[in-house]
């Protein structure tokens, strides 16, 4: 496999807060290209009481997406997945498949709230092991019982927790607090996943090639082949369209 991933994005259009229309999806999909990415998850949102499209719609738009991909741009790869904002149905619900798993992996991208209290994150990431699943922490900078401990974020990953940051956080776009928090993770070897966790091409566009660009130079590309290429290839072994 060759080409960058980008894991986390509300790609496809009129599902959630992502895109507006397949236009828009398509001009996302453009940028990612020419960033070099290959590998595409989209993860519209699901939460309880707010993003609850039904499957079929989901589907929809995704054959829309990839149809329409398919023949613009050659040898790109995209998956439908989820970005599952935790809750005690979670696991009932993805085991029953009433939510995609990460491109029929064994992978669930879990989003939590920025004051979600540690234990229930701990709580909901030993739920999703024991159930067979592979919990990856969506933008974990967001957290702040994450940002305090550096030891608990550690224990999440003992626990088999792999860690998603934003691309645009790492780049500084939300604050330099927020920066110096990646770049921390980063020193630790505690960044999994970079995702853009894009939601448009004007509003929180794709930005993963900046970030590579910025990664290489500061790390070099043996780091930034783990992060975009390495890593998604072992953490979504098994993925399919
Ligand atoms: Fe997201």
């Amino acid at each position: 496999m060759t080409g960058y991933w980008d894991v986390h994005c509300h790609l496809l259009p009129g599902v959630d807060d992502g895109a507006d229309s397949l236009a828009e999806s398509m001009r996302m999909l453009r940028m990612e290209y020419a960033d070099g990415v290959r590998h595409m998850i989209a993860t519209p949102h699901y939460r309880a009481g707010m993003f609850e499209t039904p499957l079929e719609k989901l589907e929809a738009q995704y054959d829309a997406v990839c149809r329409e991909a398919r023949r613009e741009l050659p040898g790109l790869m995209i998956y439908l997945g989820c970005e599952f904002y935790a809750n005690m149905d979670m696991v009932e619900m993805l085991a029953a498949r009433k939510r995609p798993l990460m491109g029929n992996s064994r992978a669930v991208l879990a989003e939590f709230s920025g004051n979600t209290p540690a234990e229930f994150i701990r709580e909901r990431t030993a739920a999703l092991r024991a159930a067979g699943f592979t919990p990856i922490l969506a933008h974990v900078e967001r957290y702040a019982c994450l940002r305090e401990n550096l030891t608990l974020v550690r224990e999440l990953v003992g626990m088999g927790a792999y860690i998603q940051v934003n691309a645009g956080s790492i780049l500084g776009e939300h604050g330099r607090r927020c920066r110096k928090f990646c770049s921390r993770l980063r020193k630790e070897n505690l960044i999994h996943l970079v995702g853009s966790d894009a939601h448009g091409d004007q509003v929180r566009p794709p930005r993963i090639g900046a970030c590579a660009a910025y990664l290489k130079k500061k790390c070099g590309s043996e780091y930034v082949n783990q992060i975009f290429c390495a890593n998604p290839e072992r953490i979504f072994a098994g993925i399919s369209e």
